[in-house]
């Protein structure tokens, strides 16, 4: 734990996608440090871990240049998982291995979308299965929480990140994973705040909370403004390794990061609209965050949020917790702006190419929109899904929507609170 908080202290945030890259950089998975038995055996957590780590990038790339084939790809790992003994039963030896050793058959899994599920190869499919039917509780398909969180709490402790991406490609692709796990205790620390605003009114003060949900909002937005960074070339090449397939899981995506959505829940109620996603996306959020999730969903729906409170006038706000109050909803929007901006680098097929979403645009919509698909007539756009099978324009800006109109009622019961 004492390494993990070290290596972590090391990456900040200015370092994501620099070009000098970060002083943390992974160890060759060859050659493992030497010294203390926990160093000793990282790679022989998961018998799968160094053709994950050493070739899987580099077999890819041959296929995707036309040096190789899926057929080739799938006969070499049949062979791996063979010498991993899969044709014995599950691999993963121990529950503690289980969930590294599901992230590299995934890996595996889908280094094969770009062709579909049909390439799928059956021995790949039956240690799955395998898996699976031995630890039920972990994620069949390739979850936020394996790719996010698993994939980088053994970067912590070893040095080691799973990419789909080759060379310079690949210390992009595992930025862009560091940046979600470096920024989430940022948000999450803003929902800290704003619970316990909620829940205990009496023994906390609203501005001193406030105020600290407010930089580490700012501090999140910061993190996202990194990702301006991120080429578009350099995500299109590892974001088919990311989506769903038709019949299948949705994607991994950062919809499924689950610190935002309590956030926004212990600041405003749900909509109907929001309700409906929430529903869609519970099963996809990291397991410990499902009944969290749920729990402030009932919560925030009954009137207990932030919003909800000062528009009733169960919680009374001074000028400064009334301007920290309006500061967190802006610095909200902010980020999810920023965000809007770098999707719109990155995904443009999903955008109207003349017009760019604007707060005031987004505004004027006039109310959500269908983020399961849902283009309006004369929209003059592609309906784009994300990975996570969503309509990507609309999750967007639906987010933007309902901060913004909270943000107007809340104005107009505080009254003018600024100089
Ligand atoms: C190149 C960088 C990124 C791109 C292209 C991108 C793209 C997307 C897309 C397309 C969606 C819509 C859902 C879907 O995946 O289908 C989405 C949703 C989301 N993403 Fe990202 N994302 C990026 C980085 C990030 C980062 C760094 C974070 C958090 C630190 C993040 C947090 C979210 C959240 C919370 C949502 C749900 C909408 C919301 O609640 O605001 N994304 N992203």
């Amino acid at each position: 734990m004492r390494r993990a908080r070290t290596m972590e202290a090391k990456v900040k945030k200015e370092d994501l996608f620099s070009p000098q890259g970060h002083p943390a950089r992974p160890e060759h998975p060859e050659h493992p440090r030497r010294g203390t038995a926990r160093d000793a055996g990282p790679l022989s957590r998961s018998p799968l871990g160094p053709y994950v780590l050493n070739r899987l990038p580099a077999d890819l790339a041959a296929v995707t240049q036309g040096r190789s084939t899926y057929a080739r790809l799938a006969a070499e790992q049949c062979r791996v998982l063979s010498a991993a003994g899969a044709d014995d039963g599950p691999l993963a030896a121990d529950p503690s291995c289980a969930p590294l050793v599901q992230l590299d058959l995934l890996f595996m899994l889908n280094g094969y979308l770009p062709a579909g599920p049909a390439a799928f190869p059956r021995p790949l499919l039956a240690a799955l299965a395998a898996q699976c039917d031995r630890y039920p509780s972990l994620d069949p398909h390739m979850s936020y929480e394996l790719l996010i969180d698993v994939n980088c709490a053994e970067w912590e402790t070893t040095g080691h990140i799973r990419v789909f991406s080759d060379g310079e490609l690949g210390r992009l692709e595992r930025d862009f994973y560091l940046g979600h796990h470096l920024a989430e205790p940022a948000v999450r620390g803003a929902f800290d705040r704003l619970s316990s605003l909620v829940l205990e009114p009496d023994a906390v003060d609203p501005a001193a909370a406030l105020e600290e949900a407010l930089r580490g909002l700012d501090d999140f937005r910061r993190y996202m403004a990194q990702y301006g960074r991120l080429p578009r070339e350099a995500f299109q090449a590892f974001r088919h390794y990311h989506m769903g397939h038709p019949g299948g899981a949705r994607g991994a995506s950062g919809a499924f990061m689950p610190s935002v959505q309590l956030l926004e829940l212990a600041l405003l109620a749900p909509t109907a609209s929001y309700e409906l996603y929430l529903d869609q996306s519970l099963p996809y959020f990291p397991a410990w965050s499902r009944s969290l999730v749920s729990e402030w969903r009932e919560r925030s729906r009954g009137g207990d949020n932030v919003v909800q409170a000062v528009l009733d006038g169960r919680l009374k706000l001074d000028r400064r917790a009334a301007v920290a109050l309006l500061g967190v909803i802006d610095t909200f929007v902010n980020f999810r702006m920023v965000h809007l901006g770098v999707t719109r680098k990155a995904i443009p097929e999903a955008f109207e190419p003349s017009t760019r979403p604007t707060r005031q645009s987004i505004l004027a919509q006039g109310g959500e929109r269908d983020f399961l698909g849902g283009v309006r007539p004369g929209d003059g756009r592609g309906d784009e899904p994300g990975t996570s099978g969503f309509s990507v324009h609309n999750v967007l800006t639906n987010a933007v929507h309902r901060l913004l109109t909270a943000r107007h009622r809340l104005a107009e019961t505080l009254g003018p609170v600024t100089d």
